[in-house]
């Protein structure tokens, strides 16, 4: 056991103390500590009490994932929650950081709970496409009712310990730093006060209002289905607490097992299980260790307040950063100004933040009108259109202004950074930092690493992303860097389609269908014809459609029609236009195709320019791969990003496909495929 548990008596209390780095897992060795010490200290008659409480920087952040996939080892989760059923002493567990999932189980199935007020706890199993499997479903609905349970362990929300008290899932709050005083405090109060013991299991008041609504699931699944579309995991919770609410508590238990089997099982899971490592992975770099110091941040300056500019600025913003944000003109810049302050005071109506926070982060934005403000910033970051000159142009003057030491980023999305680099004298202070749209919702930034970029500025460009909120990966240089080079083919592949005959809704369908928010034609229309086709030199759908003054929603029309309630509708025109450039292209028609040859056709080439990222070396490995495509595009998570995806269709069924279409496989895809490899493992 060696030092994960430790085992102490004071004043009558029994401690079990774990420590068990970096985050108390409940792995094996950590379950026969406290199996250990529940087994000692019942049979101790010193002891009345039992107070669980962990070392380090959290309690129990839950089972320990890396052991998923096989059942667990004895002592498991029932085996230790019997003990606790089991014990005429009273069991306090003691909760600071993070407790969650299987942690946060613990706890419930502990007669009474503290935790200082800055601990967190929530059942996140659904982030792993999983459900709470040691007890979760049937104990938190018994404490909190059906309609809480059901919102925190759908959500995965995390709450703070005051939420947690006010809903009755903590007893206490105790002294921030004193929490093993005050947890033996706790525990002798309540043998000095002769208290029951409190099982969560035998408790129904809670539920006997629930067992009056028996519309209660069928609303909250009809509330939610948006959000629940194409993830297993909360269809499966909803099944647990309806059980919860009309089984006896064993009974529920069964279901709440056989339900997280069958999940454990799916591939929704492993692929959300994938993504859990793959965010993590990412921050680690084989020739940049953690030890690499990072450089000091304390000030930023954003060129252009467009949307990637103000968006770029609020995301330091949010983290108590002053922002100079320059723009060339005084009108642009009131309008990149005033669209922060929208942004900001729209999340103060939606609660939030506070109208004073509002105030506090605008105070930190200084517009300027000159490149000259921003000689102090320790880093700047140039979000103008995409033009090699203008942005030559940018770091040339930003090279003789900025001070030394400063970091020079650009935003640019396609551009050769090395090229941009070449403008300064001091190429090995430029970096890409690539934000997606909106910069300051979506979690992706890629960190682009030029032929001269220092590894102490890599360093620091990556974790300053991970101090905004993102999860930052790492790319080469190339046309598109990761994602959206990634994603290419993905547009050119469905416009290719179309020509062939499917319509743009049946496309858009089957990739709705598949996961994506909206498919690649409703996609376009949202965001512009113009702004997607724009540095099209051949001539594309896009292209004719701007041509008649289509240029998607924002003009009424692009591949839909749009009614007066801005529903799309099939247009006409565009299927003329369609057909026409088919024609001209002599594209052969394909016949009718199903959903799934829809998908194939626009998705299996996704992959294989996946497959070439990896192999020139612009992603670190596959894993990152599939980062950028969730976190950047929206890729459906439960299906585990293209790379994952694609082990899970079959890479020889893969290749084929591509072969199919007329399409050469990446060699890399090819030799894994023969080697009976995983992509997503490389
Ligand atoms: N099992 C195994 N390893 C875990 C883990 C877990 N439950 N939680 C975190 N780790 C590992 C991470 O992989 C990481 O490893 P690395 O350093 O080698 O990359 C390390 O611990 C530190 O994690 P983070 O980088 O995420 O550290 P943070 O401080 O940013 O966050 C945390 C800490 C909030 C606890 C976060 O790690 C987290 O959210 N963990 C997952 C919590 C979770 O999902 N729990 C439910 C598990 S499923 C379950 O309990 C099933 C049960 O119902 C039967």
């Amino acid at each position: 056991m060696g030092d994960t548990g430790q085992f102490s008596i004071e004043n009558g209390i029994g401690i079990i103390m774990i420590d068990s780095p970096p985050v108390n897992a409940l792995g094996h060795a950590v379950r026969q500590a406290l199996a250990a010490g529940f087994d000692g200290f019942a049979a101790d008659d010193a002891v009345r009490a039992i107070v669980v409480l962990c070392a380090g920087r959290t309690f129990f952040a839950g089972a320990d994932i890396t052991e998923f996939g096989k059942p667990f080892a004895q002592p498991d989760f029932d085996a230790l929650f019997s003990r606790i059923d089991a014990s005429a002493k009273p069991v306090v567990a003691a909760l600071h950081g993070t407790a969650l999932g299987g942690g946060f189980e613990l706890a419930l199935a502990c007669h009474y709970r503290v935790a200082v007020a800055s601990a967190r706890v929530g059942l996140p199993e659904v982030h792993l496409g999983l459900l709470p499997g040691a007890g979760g479903t049937q104990r938190l609905p018994r404490i909190v009712g059906a309609d809480s349970a059901l919102d925190l362990m759908t959500s995965g929300r995390a709450i703070p310990a005051a939420q947690a008290h006010a809903l009755g899932l903590i007893d206490a709050i105790v002294a921030e730093g004193e929490l093993r005083a005050g947890a033996i405090a706790f525990a002798q109060d309540l043998v000095a006060a002769g208290k029951p013991l409190v099982c969560a299991r035998d408790r129904e008041d809670k539920l006997a209002a629930d067992r009056q609504r028996p519309d209660l699931f069928d609303t909250f699944r009809q509330k939610n289905a948006r959000a629940f579309r194409g993830f297993r995991a909360p269809e499966s919770i909803v099944c647990a607490v309806e059980a919860a609410v009309t089984l006896p508590f064993e009974e529920g238990l069964a279901r709440e097992r056989t339900l997280f089997e069958a999940l454990m099982a799916s591939t929704e899971s492993a692929a959300q299980r994938h993504m859990f490592f793959a965010e993590r992975e990412a921050s680690k770099i084989p020739d940049i260790p953690k030890s690499v110091p990072t450089l000091p941040i304390a000030s930023v300056g954003v060129i252009g307040a467009g949307t990637m500019g103000g968006g770029i600025a609020m995301c330091f913003l949010n983290i108590g950063i002053p922002v100079t944000l320059v723009e060339l003109r005084q009108e642009a810049l009131d309008r990149g100004i005033a669209v922060i302050r929208r942004n900001y005071e729209g999340s103060a109506k939606k609660g939030r933040m506070t109208a004073e926070q509002v105030e506090q982060r605008m105070a930190l934005l200084t517009p300027a009108l000159s490149l000259d403000a921003l000689a102090r910033a320790d880093l700047v970051i140039e979000a103008v259109f995409e033009s090699m000159a203008v942005k030559q142009d940018i770091f040339g003057t930003l090279d003789r202004l900025c001070k030394p030491g400063a970091i020079l980023a650009s935003n640019t999305s396609f551009l050769d950074l090395n090229t941009i680099a070449a403008a300064t004298t001091r190429p090995e202070w430029v970096v890409g930092m690539h934000f997606f749209s909106p910069a300051n919702v979506m979690r992706l930034l890629e960190v682009v690493r030029g032929a001269h970029t220092a590894a102490d500025v890599v360093a620091t460009a990556m974790e300053l992303g991970r101090r905004i909120g993102k999860v930052s990966v790492l790319a080469g240089v190339c046309h598109g860097f990761i994602a959206n080079r990634l994603m290419e083919p993905y547009m050119k592949r469905g416009d290719l389609l179309a020509m062939a005959g499917p319509s743009p809704a049946e496309i858009d369908k089957a990739l709705f269908d598949y996961g994506f928010a909206m498919g690649p034609f409703q996609m376009v229309d949202l965001v512009g014809l113009d702004v997607i086709g724009r540095d099209n030199a051949e001539r594309t759908l896009s292209g004719d459609l701007v041509a008649l003054g289509r240029l998607g929603q924002k003009s009424g029309g692009g591949f839909y029609d749009y009614d007066e309630n801005r529903r799309a509708v099939p247009s006409p025109v565009a299927a003329q236009v369609i057909a026409e450039l088919g024609r001209a292209k002599d594209i052969a028609p394909a016949g009718p195709l199903t959903a799934d040859a829809i998908v194939a056709r626009l998705l299996y080439p996704v992959v294989n320019a996946g497959a070439r990222i990896l192999e020139e070396g612009i992603a670190l490995r596959a894993s990152d791969i599939d980062v950028a495509a969730i976190l950047g595009y929206n890729w459906p998570v439960y299906t585990g990003g293209p790379m994952f995806w694609a082990d899970t269709i079959g890479l020889e069924t893969l290749v084929e496909g591509l072969r199919t279409m007329g399409i050469e496989p990446a060699p890399l895809l090819v030799r894994t495929a023969q080697a009976g490899g995983r992509l997503s493992a490389l």
